[in-house]
């Protein structure tokens, strides 16, 4: 088949790359030239693992092609991907102006019969926006199909090559049998593609996000709740995770949710129901909590040293929201380590990945080369990134590096006994501390 990505950010690229791993024709298009420069000479601008082999191979193999120019790219394309960002706007809605924007040029360019597909995380009655977009300039016969991308960053191609489900939205029978033969090479295990109409579609992206949102939201208030009547949220998970109806995934109690989907798309879906004159009060409490979740260990700081962190240096292990991926958006450390900085402490840093993203937004860190190095003569470490290099440290080295032996988990990182018997004071989320 012969495909058009329009938009390159990490959907756009993933969708790209993948679809052509599956032996079909794939342009990406994207009005960012330098970006486009630096795709056409084989360099990806994100870090997902396991996209660069494909990348490579699909680029020297001649399948995957990038173009500044929407013409040539959508030129004899049977599907044409709208991979756009869908930001939020001052009132929490996702603003559509590039969505429709691209979908008011396609219009008059558009030369056969094309499918048109929303893969953006877009409100409720975007696809009907679209394709009325297109109609106003349109010559051919077209069909909007809403497909949202389920994927996680860090796991983004397995989750794209091997999806637990992929959702349609489309009542057209034309449609429908193009997203079947595309998804044929990625469902062949019996993973379902699922039909519906185009707003059941784009509500089930939402639904998805915010019920997992909902789901870490929930633990994490089991979690205060148990630090007060002193029980264990570890316990509880695994007590509660074997009920086949609760699931032991997205369980994991910790400082708060992440990243670019979750808070933007419960902000969104909560944004939604207000427009439709419905108060939908779980979305609420969970934005609510979640913001609180954030700075869950930074009174048990101050408290620690007695109300003052001025001339404290305190070490950061992990900036990313989560580990496998340098995206630091709405990622906890960032709130953290600004609050910690107000408080007049000095902060040292490690993160694997994310470094360079932080620097950015805060030069003034002291930005270490490894893990141990921020230690060094520093009075506490907070973790906030579970990256596996964190879990199994030598507590002997980190014990001799840091002036108190005092770590602030926010993600439950170390087993309790192994803290007491290394002579840590250990506070983490749900858990009793451990005092020295
Ligand atoms: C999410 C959805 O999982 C994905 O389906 C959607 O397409 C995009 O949004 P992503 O944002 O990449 O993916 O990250 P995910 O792995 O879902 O984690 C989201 C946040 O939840 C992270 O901040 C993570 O630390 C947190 N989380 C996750 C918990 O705090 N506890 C858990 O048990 C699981």
């Amino acid at each position: 088949m012969k495909i058009a990505v329009v938009g390159t950010g990490y959907v756009g690229l993933v969708t790209g790359t993948c679809f052509a791993e599956t032996g079909n024709q794939v342009t990406c298009v994207d009005i960012d030239e330098k970006k486009v420069a630096r795709l056409q000479q084989g360099e990806i601008p994100i870090y997902e693992p396991g996209l660069d082999v494909l990348f490579d191979r699909n680029i020297a193999e001649g399948r995957l092609n990038f173009t500044t120019s929407l013409v040539e790219g959508i030129q004899g394309a049977e599907v044409i991907f709208l991979a756009l960002p869908t930001p939020p706007g001052e009132d929490g809605s996702a603003d559509l102006k590039y969505i429709l924007g691209v979908a008011k040029d396609l219009g008059p360019i558009l030369s056969q019969y094309a499918v048109i597909i929303d893969k953006s995380t877009v409100p409720v009655g975007t696809a009907e926006k679209v394709r009325e977009a297109i109609a106003a300039a349109a010559q051919v016969d077209f069909d909007v199909v809403s497909n949202p991308e389920f994927l996680r960053e860090g796991v983004a191609v397995e989750d794209f090559m091997k999806p637990d489900r992929v959702v349609v939205g489309t009542q057209s029978e034309k449609a429908k049998k193009v997203m079947e033969k595309l998804y044929a090479p990625l469902v062949r295990q019996g993973n379902p593609v699922i039909f519906m109409d185009e707003r059941s579609a784009e509500m089930t992206k939402y639904a998805a996000n915010s019920f997992l949102a909902l789901k870490i939201t929930f633990m994490n208030e089991i979690a205060n709740l148990c630090e007060k009547v002193g029980a264990n949220v570890d316990d509880i998970r695994r007590g509660i995770g074997t009920d086949s109806r609760i699931g032991k995934r997205f369980l994991f109690a910790g400082i708060g949710y992440g990243g670019s989907c979750f808070p933007k798309d419960v902000q969104a879906l909560a944004k939604t129901s207000i427009d439709y004159g419905y108060d939908f009060r779980t979305l609420t409490s969970v934005m609510a909590v979640n913001q609180d979740q954030k700075k869950r260990l930074i009174p048990l700081v101050e408290s620690y040293f007695e109300g003052n962190l001025q001339g404290k240096t305190i070490a950061v292990w992990g900036l990313a929201f989560k580990p496998y991926t340098d995206d630091i958006r709405e990622a906890p450390a960032l709130e953290n380590i600004k609050a910690l900085l107000e408080a007049g402490a000095t902060v040292t840093v490690y993160d694997p990945e994310a470094m360079d993203n932080v620097k950015r937004l805060l030069p003034d860190l002291t930005y270490c080369h490894t893990a141990y190095a921020a230690l060094d003569d520093a009075d506490a470490l907070m973790i906030f990134t579970e990256w596996p290099q964190f879990r199994t440290p030598d507590f002997d080295k980190m014990g001799k590096l840091l002036k108190n032996k005092v770590v602030f988990d926010g993600r439950n990182l170390y087993e309790l006994p192994t803290m007491k018997e290394q002579g840590f004071t250990y506070y983490s989320i749900g858990r009793e501390t451990v005092e020295s």
